[in-house]
């Protein structure tokens, strides 16, 4: 159960001072390796997924594993959908299991970045789920040389952060400060002036993009001015690249198994450092007395009925199927048929699982869900009764208890 409300584990570490590292992960390596760390580290985490690595891994499934992995960690966790690039893919983060959306329109002039954002922000809001906006642009790509994608940094200005923010009603802000993403040159040179200006003005939980490459006390500079969402990848990346051409000098012949061995450990290695870094190690007992946990809710209905035959019901089904499931925090829909014939009180079922408790008052009023069940549900099945239910999840084993199979491997 220990994934938590992400606006609630954002605005304790603004409240204590610390940052919660936003971990990209591309394989079941880098989930595996994030959430050992974060445990090793007693540390809340974020496990990030972003919009630009889908071309490596099947979205749907990597959510369906991280969020497995999400609720089985003892460590409080959050699931985000990093750098978004429409508001579709928001609604479709969010009906995968993320409990927070970045829709990232940086590039875009200042008024259609905060109309998208919005548009976001009020559709998630109403799902529960937390939203992260930028303003200002980051360049670079994320596990790559900075200096192959020299696009322009365009620095966040004070001004417009505070209409950003009042417009879109953002629950975290990305600035752009100086870092860029993917493997830097030199040293970057940030402007902490700026940020501490923007924090003063906006009040809210900050996030940087483009960490790879910061020293310690730059981390320490930005987290003293309200940065309290780290994202980081570049370095998971190159320490894992890294291994594989360890493994590769030392047997020419490796199979896909031996390059990979120890890939997890040298990601570990980096989460764990950073979670130290930037003050997140040892908060997780803290997050979770304090965070309320993020859980889902089970629509229940069940009904009999009238006037229509099998092939109908079913056909009835398969549209509500359908059409329910594009709803925004609708996480599933399963319809179902009593198995014993012999006149159960009722015949048929739907099993709808909201993201959140929200998703009760949003999913009811949507138009989609009106027009279904006004016009094709409710006058062939008067007889029914729905609740809803709040998910009692199994509490996670404290993690000493736990063998893990990866320390044995590597
Ligand atoms: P780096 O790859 O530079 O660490 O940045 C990651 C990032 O900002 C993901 O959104």
């Amino acid at each position: 159960m220990p994934l938590v409300d992400m606006k609630d584990m954002l605005d304790h570490a603004y409240r204590n001072g610390y940052a919660v590292g936003a971990f990209d992960l591309v394989s079941l390596d880098f989930l595996e390796a994030i959430l050992m760390a974060a445990e090793r580290a007693c540390s809340p985490v974020i496990l990030s997924l972003a919009e630009s690595h889908f071309e490596y891994y099947d979205f749907e499934l990597a959510l369906a594993a991280t969020d497995a992995g999400a609720r089985r960690a003892g460590v409080p966790v959050a699931i985000h959908l990093d750098h978004g690039a429409s508001y579709e893919s928001a609604v479709l983060g969010i009906n995968l299991g993320c409990n927070g959306v970045m829709v990232d329109a940086s590039h875009e002039a200042f008024a259609t970045n905060a109309a998208l954002t919005r548009r976001v922000s009020d559709m998630a809001h109403a799902c529960g789920v937390c939203v992260e906006g930028e303003l200002g642009y980051v360049a670079g790509v994320e596990g790559e040389d900075a200096a192959k994608h020299p696009g322009e940094v365009v620095y966040t200005l004070v001004d417009e952060a505070c209409a950003y923010v009042e417009r879109t009603r953002v629950d975290c802000l990305a600035v752009s400060i100086g870092t860029v993403h993917g493997r830097l040159r030199g040293p970057p040179k940030l402007d902490f002036e700026r940020l501490m200006r923007i924090n003063d003005a906006v009040k809210l939980p900050l996030v940087i993009h483009g960490d790879t490459g910061l020293s310690d006390e730059q981390f320490h500079r930005l987290i003293a001015h309200g940065v309290t969402k780290i994202n980081y990848y570049t370095a998971l990346s190159d320490a894992a690249a890294e291994t594989i051409r360890a493994n590769a000098r030392a047997d020419g012949l490796s199979g896909y198994t031996g390059l990979a061995k120890g890939v997890r450990e040298a990601i570990a290695a980096e989460v764990e450092r950073c979670q130290h870094v930037f003050g997140a190690a040892g908060r997780a007992a803290g997050v979770l007395a304090e965070c309320r946990s993020w859980q889902s809710v089970e629509h229940v209905i069940l009904y009999n009925v009238e006037g229509v035959g099998d092939a109908e019901v079913e056909a009835i089904m398969a549209r509500g199927r359908e059409v329910l499931s594009q709803i925004p925090g609708v996480r599933r829909v399963i319809t179902g048929r009593a198995v014993l014939e012999d006149k159960p009180r009722y015949c048929f079922s739907w099993l709808i699982e909201f993201a959140h408790r929200a998703v009760i008052d949003s999913y009811r009023d949507h138009p989609l869900h009106l027009d279904f069940a006004n016009r094709v549900f409710r006058p062939i099945a008067g007889d029914r009764v729905s609740i809803d239910y709040v998910s009692v999840d199994r509490v996670a084993p404290p993690v000493a208890s736990r063998v893990s199979p990866h320390d044995a491997r590597g």
